[in-house]
This record gives structure tokens, sequence and C-alpha cells, in this order.
């Protein structure tokens, strides 16, 4: 092999970078099991045909993005360029009926022109509450992903809200607002007149376009009565729930299947192209889009590369409480204690056996630990070295005050 480099677009995660990205599932986990989500896995790949009935036949991620191909039995399959369309089919296939909540993180594949913070293969966490209309599990989702970045410390968040009405306020909406872009079919760029046939909502979120589009007529202003009290239900929960958020009235999402809510985390302190960290929102229609029964929902999902970019890359803190150092002769006695406290919960390393003192200090120093355990002559006696690494500073103590002295 010529190079060693992953494939173009994707990216090896690893130590110590990976530390992040460890502690963004992690409290992904936490707070998803805070708000009653179970745990939800699914294949990474799935028939085709999901994504392009769910995800939706205009959207540029079922156009041009898909990871597809033909399995040796002949059906053609796709690696999974999001988790909503796989969480609803893997309803319908449970039986489960009534309410369900799941949470989910994992790999997505798209092909996207890749750049810093938009890969080919990237990471996701992401929720989806199933049959429930009620604007609360809106409000709850988007808290939900609200207090996890803000749990992570991602500075500068902005939940954008908007709502894109029911299926039945859309075709009178979009006869106006195709009216309004064919009178100014002149001043778009090339790619929203494109876009513009094919779905001209998606016209609203094109960047080049944005001073003309400002006063284009928006979804939320032709919005049916029961679509727009769920959308001040939800507005007011949020308030209520302590959320801060703004109203976004030009906010389309790139997926095909959303219906009411629609709302994006936007990073405002990222200096990137790409500053949504997440986004999601109501369904109701895609259960139906697949082939079942209507199941209404709504849900989130939230990119990990973003978020990790958005961190600042790696986190401050050591993956390790101590570095155990043996001299020699001492190697069964240090690996001794070593199990004793992962036992005890301790995050505990040793260097592989047989290398120098001066190798394994090189080893501690490495691994970042904030302590090295030394064992030497003086086990005999119940005692260890604790040489504490950031001022080089070093005590006796006896073996069973180790745990107290980690602070475990
Ligand atoms: P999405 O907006 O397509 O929504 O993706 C959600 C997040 O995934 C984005 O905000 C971004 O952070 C991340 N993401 C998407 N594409 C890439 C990429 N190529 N590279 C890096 N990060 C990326 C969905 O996927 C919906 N399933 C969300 C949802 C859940 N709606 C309802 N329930």
């Amino acid at each position: 092999m010529a190079s060693f480099a992953p494939p173009k677009g994707t990216d090896d995660i690893v130590p110590p970078a990976s530390a992040a990205w460890r502690a963004v599932l992690r409290e992904w986990d936490t707070w998803a099991e805070r708000f009653g989500f179970g745990l939800l896995m699914t294949p990474v790949f799935e028939a085709t045909e999901l994504f392009a009935r769910g995800v939706g036949e205009s959207s540029e991620v079922v156009r041009k993005q898909m990871y597809t191909f033909e399995d040796g039995g002949g059906r053609s399959i796709t690696l999974r360029p999001e988790g909503t369309a796989p969480t609803v089919r893997a309803y319908l296939a449970s039986g489960v009926q009534g309410a369900w909540k799941v949470a989910y993180s994992g790999p997505m594949f798209r092909y996207e022109r890749p750049q810093k913070g938009r890969r080919r293969q990237f990471y996701q966490v992401g929720a989806e509450h199933l049959d429930s209309e009620d604007p609360a599990a809106d409000a709850a989702i988007i808290e939900l992903g609200y207090r996890f970045l803000e749990a992570l410390g991602v500075p500068g968040v902005e939940v954008q809200l908007n709502s894109l009405g029911d299926p039945e306020d859309r075709p009178a909406y979009l006869t106006i607002l195709r009216t309004w872009l064919e009178e100014r079919r002149d001043e778009l760029c090339e790619d929203s007149r494109q876009t513009m046939e094919l779905n001209p909502m998606r016209v609203l979120d094109c960047k080049a376009c944005a001073p003309l589009l400002a006063d284009a007529p928006t979804p939320v202003a032709h919005l049916g009565e029961d679509a727009a009290s769920a959308y001040a239900a939800v507005k007011e929960l949020l308030t209520e729930a302590g959320v801060p958020f703004v109203e976004e009235p030009r906010l389309v999402r790139g997926l095909d299947y959303y219906t009411r809510t629609a709302f994006e985390y936007v990073a405002t302190e990222l200096d990137a192209a790409q500053t949504a960290l997440g986004g999601g929102g109501r369904y109701d229609g895609l259960a139906e889009a697949i082939g079942g029964r209507r199941v209404p929902g709504v849900g989130l999902a939230m990119g990990i590369d973003r978020i990790v970019l958005a961190m600042g890359g790696t986190q401050a803190t050591s993956p390790l409480d101590a570095f155990v150092v043996a001299t020699p002769g001492r190697d069964r006695h240090a690996r001794g204690l070593v199990s004793r406290l992962r036992l005890e919960g301790a995050r505990v390393d040793i260097a592989d056996r047989g290398r120098s003192v001066k190798a394994q200090f090189k080893a501690a120093d490495r691994s970042a630990a904030p302590v090295t355990l030394v064992v030497g002559d003086e086990w005999d006696q119940g005692e260890i070295t604790v040489r504490r690494m950031a001022d080089g500073t070093q005590e006796t103590i006896g073996i069973e005050e180790i745990t107290q002295w980690l602070e475990l």
C-alpha cells in the first residue's frame, strides 16, 4: 500500500484527540437517559428504497450523496445517510404500539465535497420520539439537545426555530412562493433556479440569494390553524423550560420529511463554513411515506465532528488518574497494584515489562497522567513513592492511602 491515509473525506479518530469524542458520547448517553430515551441500534446499511421514500427524492442527500451498491444477492443497499428513516422503520418492524422514545449514535455516510466539518463518514447522536403529536414532545427534544450542548460547554449555541406547516397547508403556500420566485427568476443564482423546479422551499436556504429572499413569502406566515397553534405551544413550552431560541422564518431543512416544527443548533462562534451543529424537527408523514401506518414523530440529530470542532478540539483533562512505574524486580507487585486500583475505579496504566525505569518515566510523561506511582523497595514496608508530574514533588505514602490520595 502506497498510503495509509483513510479514504477521502473520512478520518481516523485517535488518542489524544479522541478523548473529546468519548466525552461527547458519554454526555449524550447521560442526557438521553435523563430525558427517558432508550438505546436504539439499527444496521449501518438499509434497503435503498427506505431512504428514497423516507428522506425524499427531491433532497440533495438522496439525489447526490448516497453510498449505494448492489449486494451479493442483487439487492440495492445504501449506507445510512441519517438515522430517522431507519428509526421509523425499526419502530414499524418492532410491532410496538404507542409512544417510543429512542436515542442512537453512530456513523452516517454522505458523498459530499469534503471540508472541515463536512465529512463523507461522519458521526451523529440523535433521539426520536415516535407516536406523539404533542408540541411538548417537540419542546423536550429541543431542550434535550440544548442541555447536551450546554453541558459540553460549547460556546455561543443558538437555537433557531421555525414551522414548515402541515402537508395540507403546503400546496397553497408553494403556489404563492413559486409565483414570487418566478417573478424574480433572473435575480436568483444558478443553483436556486435549479432548486426552484424540484423543491422551491429549499431556495429560502440559499446563502447567495439571502438579500433578495429577505422579503420572500415564508411557510410560517402561511400556517393552517392547527400548525399555528402547535407552533405557539412549542414556543411557550421552550420559554417555560428556559431554552432560549430565535425564530428563523427562512430555516428549511435539507431532508424532505419535515412537517411543522423545524430547528437547528447553530454555533455562532465557530469559524467555519459548517456552523450547524445539529438539527431536527417533526416528521408526521414519514411512516406513511415508507409504507406504514400514520406515526407522528419528532427528533433531532447532532454532528459529533462539528461539536468537537466547536469545543476547540482536544479535552484538557487527562484520560488517566495515575501511571505506575516498577523499579527492577518489582514488576509483579506493580502489576498487582494496577489490578487493585482498576478494581477500585481508578484509571491506571503501566508500561510493558522489562523497560528501564527511565523509559517507564518517559511513558508516564506521554500518558499525561497527573501522578506517577513508583513501586520500589519500600513496598516491603507497605509503602510506595508518589510523584506529582506537574512540579516533580514526591513523597512516600502507605499503600492503603493511595486511593484516598488519588481522590477517587
Ligand atoms: P441533518 O441536518 O441532515 O439532519 O444532520 C444533522 C447534523 O449532522 C448536522 O447538523 C451536522 O452537524 C451533522 N452532519 C450532517 N452531514 C454531515 C457531514 N457530511 N459531515 C459532518 N457532519 C454532518 C438529520 O440527519 C436528521 N436525521 C435529523 C433529525 C432527527 N430530524 C428528525 N430527527
